[in-house]
């Protein structure tokens, strides 16, 4: 197993009278090179998973798998781990706390002792990752840049480390539309091109679900679907019924089928919709 959980529960403040359940026997197992969902309604669980992912919260029970390795409590290997494993926090950059954008982002490399060489190495190519002008930015402060570009910024902060893993929780929370589409062609830029293994937790499919490759969906704490996502979003029904729409686009192709129109359904782009309407009208003409 490349990275997973095996019958993982977390209970919150177990013992008290506020003891609270928040993951029930959660297993689940990713391949390297995957890009992972895990959806689910507000307070199914999601950030509570993705926290024990890089060794932040500890088990109550069960255990979680690096490289079918269980994470232990050791602090150089926790430490270890956190540099191979990425979590880019929800609105991440409210912790922002530097004075200028390339500290920020070189806060991560020099805690490592890297020589100031290295870390200006560094930094240039976490911003360059993310598609933000490196020379242009380095002396702004973060708090001067646009909504989208701080997000960048919090990401490149997490790059500068070079992870094998990278885990989003809600990384499109507060951006327009534009910024929203932005971050996930970047993500699906960095997973293609560098092999950077992604798993972001959303309960938007709008954006999401055209990146996809596998989908874990959470409810209650518990794990009730998983799969690879053309399995996973065919359960139209059970996913709407837990408030996780499928994407309009998606639904407008179910619409068309209910017209007895031959369209496929599993269609989350408009672009991708665009060709199987205009294959449509080349049927009928
Ligand atoms: N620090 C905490 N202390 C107590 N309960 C918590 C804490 N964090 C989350 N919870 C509870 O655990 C459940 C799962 O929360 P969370 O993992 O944040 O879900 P999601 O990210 O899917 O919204 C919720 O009922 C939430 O209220
Ligand atoms: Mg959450």
């Amino acid at each position: 197993m490349f990275i997973g959980t095996e019958k993982l529960t977390h209970t919150y403040m177990p013992g008290t009278p506020f003891a609270m359940e928040a993951l029930k026997e959660v297993s689940f197992s990713l391949s390297r090179g995957e890009f992972a969902l895990i959806i689910g309604p507000s307070g199914s669980g999601k950030s509570t998973l993705i926290q024990h992912l890089n060794g932040l919260l500890k088990p109550t029970s069960g255990q979680v798998f690096f490289e079918d390795r269980a994470i232990g409590s050791d602090k150089t290997e926790l430490l270890k781990l956190r540099r191979r494993i990425g979590l880019v926090f929800q609105m991440p950059e409210e912790q922002f706390f530097s004075e200028t954008v390339f500290d920020e982002v070189a806060f991560a490399p020099r805690n490592l002792g890297l020589d100031e060489e290295q870390v200006r190495t560094g930094v240039k190519d976490a911003l360059e990752k993310v598609g933000l002008d490196a020379e242009l930015l380095y002396d702004r402060h973060p708090f001067q840049l646009s909504a989208g570009q701080k997000r960048l910024v919090a990401l490149a902060a997490v790059l500068s480390l070079n992870p094998e893993v990278l885990i989003l929780d809600e990384p499109t929370a507060g951006l327009d539309p534009a910024g929203r589409r932005h971050l996930f062609l970047l993500l699906d830029r960095l997973n293609r091109d560098t092999g950077l293994s992604v798993l972001v937790c959303t309960h938007h499919l709008d954006e999401a679900a055209a990146f996809a490759n596998t989908v874990l969906v959470l409810q209650g704490g518990k794990v009730i679907l998983s799969g690879p996502a053309e399995e996973v979003f065919a359960k139209r029904d059970q996913l709407y019924n837990l408030g996780l729409a499928l994407p309009a686009v998606t639904e407008i192709m179910y619409g068309l089928v209910e017209k007895k129109l031959p369209v496929r359904t599993n269609i989350y782009t408009i672009d991708e919709a665009r060709k199987e309407i205009n294959k449509l009208k080349g049927r009928q003409e």
